[in-house]
């Protein structure tokens, strides 16, 4: 199975014949295709989680399929109010609110948070107090697990994520007058593709959420179940079946009772449309091992590092050649640089250009860029036929100092 179709390789092809250096590539058409039946339905309302993938035109396109938008900082709420978004539809996430941080957040306009903290709840009050409005939150708890799921979110390890119903529990809701308390977050594990282990998991969640609620005097009117859907990283793996998961959301809405559902997809949003193009720059073999040395390695797409999982490549070009296995390294100075082992024609060579798909999520801004002062990588995309460049690759003097 092929992740590329022909007419994405003709695409791509085209673009190699004129630059140099590794490049990202996202297809908004294919974006937008996908997202429209995700928000075509009135279980869930769904935000961006704008950290998977930052970019304007992929903000744009989510936008106008109908997203709100989760930030995580300053930068992100100011990138997404930069795409025409209104502050109203901007939820703010994540475990370093500092007040300046939560100030410069009003000041734009947002009013929904989601707090991990009791300093965030005290600050939050504070500052709403100051600038006589309410604003709208959810606690966010970290549960423990009988049969505990690892992952780089926590799964059942201690995070900074939230905190534990325990600890919940010493807050007393009425002392923050400017506060609506609205509902609980919950998120703690990544890339999950099986309907029915997510649906075990969310449904495990409603009593000692409900009960957490009523402990707090809480009317729990907002469930948020956060990100997690995941997307296929090899060619045996199957996508999640959304109407699916739609009828499990259903459930876990009509057995916590509440209003609203709400999560905050990331990768299962943007994953699939953005392609990571790449020069090779040598084979050789090596104690006997084929070895692939390409221009970009984890200094432009870090997850293999982190998660041991690669994203799958192919190469550009037609190959009639037999496919051999390949281990492929990036060029930074260190063994982690590693883009995993994978199955290419043995006739690849040092004009090639190899194609890692499932990249639109977790990509360039989530990698390690300056290690090695190599180029940074350009960011294009595709929509209505044509194709523009909208970061062009920059060489280290442009941020060494
Ligand atoms: C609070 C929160 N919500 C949503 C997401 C998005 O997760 P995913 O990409 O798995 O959908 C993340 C990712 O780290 C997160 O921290």
């Amino acid at each position: 199975m092929s992740f590329l179709s022909t007419s994405l390789r003709n695409t791509i092809a085209p673009i190699t014949e004129h630059v140099e250096t590794p490049f990202f590539i996202y297809d908004l058409d294919k974006l937008a295709a996908h997202l429209q039946p995700l928000t075509a339905q009135n279980v869930v309302k769904l935000w961006y989680a704008v950290k998977a993938n930052p970019l304007s035109r992929v903000i744009q396109t989510l936008d106008a399929a109908g997203f709100n938008f989760d930030v995580a900082s300053a930068g992100e709420l100011n990138q997404v109010l930069a795409q025409g978004v209104s502050a109203k539809r901007v939820l703010n996430t994540g475990p370093a609110k500092s007040k300046r941080q939560i100030a410069h957040f009003l000041k734009t306009g947002v009013r929904t948070f989601v707090a991990e903290s009791i300093n965030q709840v005290t600050w939050l009050q504070e500052a709403a107090a100051r600038d006589q409005i309410t604003l709208r939150i959810l606690l966010r708890v970290q549960l423990r697990w009988p049969d505990g799921e690892k992952n780089p979110l926590g799964g059942d390890s201690l995070t900074p994520f939230g905190l534990g119903c325990e600890e919940w529990k010493s807050l007393t809701l009425a002392s923050f007058p400017n506060l609506d308390f609205a509902g609980l977050h919950i998120f703690q594990w990544g890339n999950m593709l099986d309907t029915k282990k997510l649906s075990s998991l969310w449904s495990q969640m409603v009593p000692p959420l409900r009960a957490l609620a009523d402990s707090l005097e809480m009317n729990l009117r907002i469930l948020d179940l956060g990100g997690g859907l995941g997307i296929p990283y090899t060619a045996d793996q199957i996508s999640l079946n959304w109407p699916q998961l739609l009828d499990t959301l259903a459930t876990i809405k009509a057995t916590s009772g509440v209003d609203e559902l709400w999560m905050e997809l990331g990768r299962y949003a943007v994953g699939e449309c953005g392609y990571y193009v790449n020069p090779v720059i040598e084979q050789k073999t090596n104690y006997g091992h084929k070895q692939l040395i390409v221009a970009g390695g984890i200094n432009h797409i870090l997850r293999p590092a982190v998660t041991h999982q690669a994203f799958p490549s192919e190469i550009l070009r037609h190959s009639e050649a037999p496919t051999e296995p390949f281990l492929i390294h990036g060029p930074l100075c260190t063994a982690l640089d590693s883009l995993g082992q994978h199955t290419l024609p043995g006739d690849i060579n040092e004009q090639d250009w190899l194609v890692f798909s499932q990249c639109g999520a977790y990509g360039f801004t989530e990698s390690m860029p300056y290690f090695l002062c190599h180029e940074l990588a350009a960011e294009y995309v595709m929509q209505h036929g044509y194709v523009e460049c909208i970061r062009q690759p920059e060489t280290a003097d442009f941020y060494l100092r």
